[in-house]
């Protein structure tokens, strides 16, 4: 990390300090009645419980079982070695893990190679559009979704935020690799590790004070609710601005898209009957679940800081407020607002000019000499973000967490 971007973080790190007490005077975010039915799932019936007070019976046990017996960093050498979707989980764990991870890493029978594979290939004709989406929009979306905000901030890895925060946006472009679900790929891998930090974080976050302090009365971190809203601000976000923006996506690619989202889900441990079924489902669920938690919060704020510093780190912080009124422009004001965004009255209208017609012109629609500048330096931005941020080689390394961020 460069001097600019440590900075930063410090920076954001004393402002939460002073503004900790704050928090505790946050609401959670209004949430709404619960009443998206189960026959618009993947699994097409369901109790329809609100999936508020659902977490995972499954993976929850035996988390909080292997954590109370110690041993983490022995087992997490262990989970080192497990990298290949077509590999058995290490003998060397405990059985119970081990018998929980052989039946998580199972795919749903309604998985569909065609669909994933076609979803596989969306990426290298629209990855540029898709990177900057996860990384500068879901990523920065999920500073304002309070509840994820703290639970991150809180728990271990909330001491190396920018590695944290990386890591979910990261997924999202992950979820989108060549060979994402097939055997020698790694999604499988990632899914089931990523379900059993959920677990143990389930676990850790209800011993620590300051995370009880705002968890605005939450017994539990990591609800099935609280995933999805997630899911929501990484899938159902991307299609939607994509096709805001005009970018060409046929309904092959789309349902494609929105299958590789679905199997994701259940392989992180997200029942079937909360699955939206199609983007009609998902796009509905999304207002419900998503739209009223969004908030503002010291931590968000804080999180956000750490996320444009990453951005710094590519350039020295050049495109920095290029790339801050982009992520303007693609959140939205109140999104920009809630989570600290700089205002940029004079990048901003440029943006909304300019990018509609790169846009325009990438999927064909006009010819080249039609396009400002800007847009290029923008898209010059956004490739190197794209780049070294979220397409690096090696995949997401994901160890189990032993205990909460350092008070
Ligand atoms: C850990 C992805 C939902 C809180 C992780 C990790 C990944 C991930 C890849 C492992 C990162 C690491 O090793 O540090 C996702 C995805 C989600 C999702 C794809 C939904 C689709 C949530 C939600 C919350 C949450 C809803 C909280 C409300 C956390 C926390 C950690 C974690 C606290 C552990 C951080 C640590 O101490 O290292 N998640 N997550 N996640 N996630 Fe999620």
């Amino acid at each position: 990390m460069n001097g600019f971007s440590r900075r930063k973080v410090l920076t954001a790190g004393g402002v939460l300090g002073a503004l900790g007490a704050l928090s505790l005077a946050t609401p959670a975010g209004a949430r709404s009645l619960w009443t998206w039915a189960p026959d618009e799932s993947v699994a097409g019936t369901g109790a329809g419980v609100d999936p508020q007070w659902v977490w995972d019976d499954e993976a929850d046990p035996v988390l909080a079982a292997v954590l109370d017996r110690g041993g983490i960093s022995a087992i997490n050498d262990q989970l080192a070695t497990w990298t290949r979707n077509d590999q058995a989980p290490p003998a060397g764990l405990p059985a119970d893990l081990r018998e929980f991870m052989d039946s998580a890493r199972q795919m749903p029978s309604w998985a569909d190679a065609d669909k994933l594979d076609r979803a596989s290939r969306i990426n290298s004709t629209k990855g540029i559009y898709i990177g900057a989406l996860y990384g500068l929009g879901s990523g920065l979306m999920s500073t304002a979704i309070p509840r994820e905000s703290r639970a991150v901030y809180y728990s271990k890895g909330g001491a190396n935020m920018k590695d944290r925060i990386a890591k979910t946006a990261k997924l999202g472009y992950d979820i989108g690799a060549t060979d994402a679900y097939l055997p020698q790929g790694s999604m499988i891998v990632t899914a089931v590790k990523t379900r059993m930090v959920h677990a143990a974080v389930r676990h850790l976050l209800p011993q620590s004070p300051a995370w009880t302090q705002t968890s605005g009365g939450q017994p539990t971190p990591i609800s099935q609710a609280d995933i999805l809203v997630t899911w929501h601000s990484l899938a159902t976000f991307v299609m939607r601005k994509m096709k805001e923006w005009g970018v060409r996506v046929s309904d092959a690619d789309a349902a494609a898209y929105l299958h590789v989202w679905q199997v994701s889900a259940h392989m992180l441990g997200v029942r079937d009957e909360y699955i939206p079924a199609s983007w009609d489902a998902a796009n509905a669920q999304s207002k419900q679940l998503l739209d009223p938690v969004l908030g503002s919060t010291p931590e968000g704020k804080a999180l956000t800081q750490v996320l444009l510093g990453i951005v710094a780190e590519i350039d020295a912080g050049l495109t920095r407020d290029l790339i801050s009124a982009f992520s303007r422009y693609t959140l939205g004001d109140r999104i920009g607002d809630m989570i600290g965004l700089a205002q940029e009255p004079i990048l901003e209208p440029l943006i909304a000019a300019a990018w509609p017609l790169l846009v325009a012109f990438r999927e064909g629609l006009i010819p080249l000499p039609a396009i400002p500048a800007i847009a290029w330096t923008l898209e010059e931005a956004l490739r190197q973000f794209v780049l070294l941020f979220l397409n690096e080689a090696q995949p997401i390394a994901i160890s189990i967490p032993d205990t909460n961020r350092p008070a």
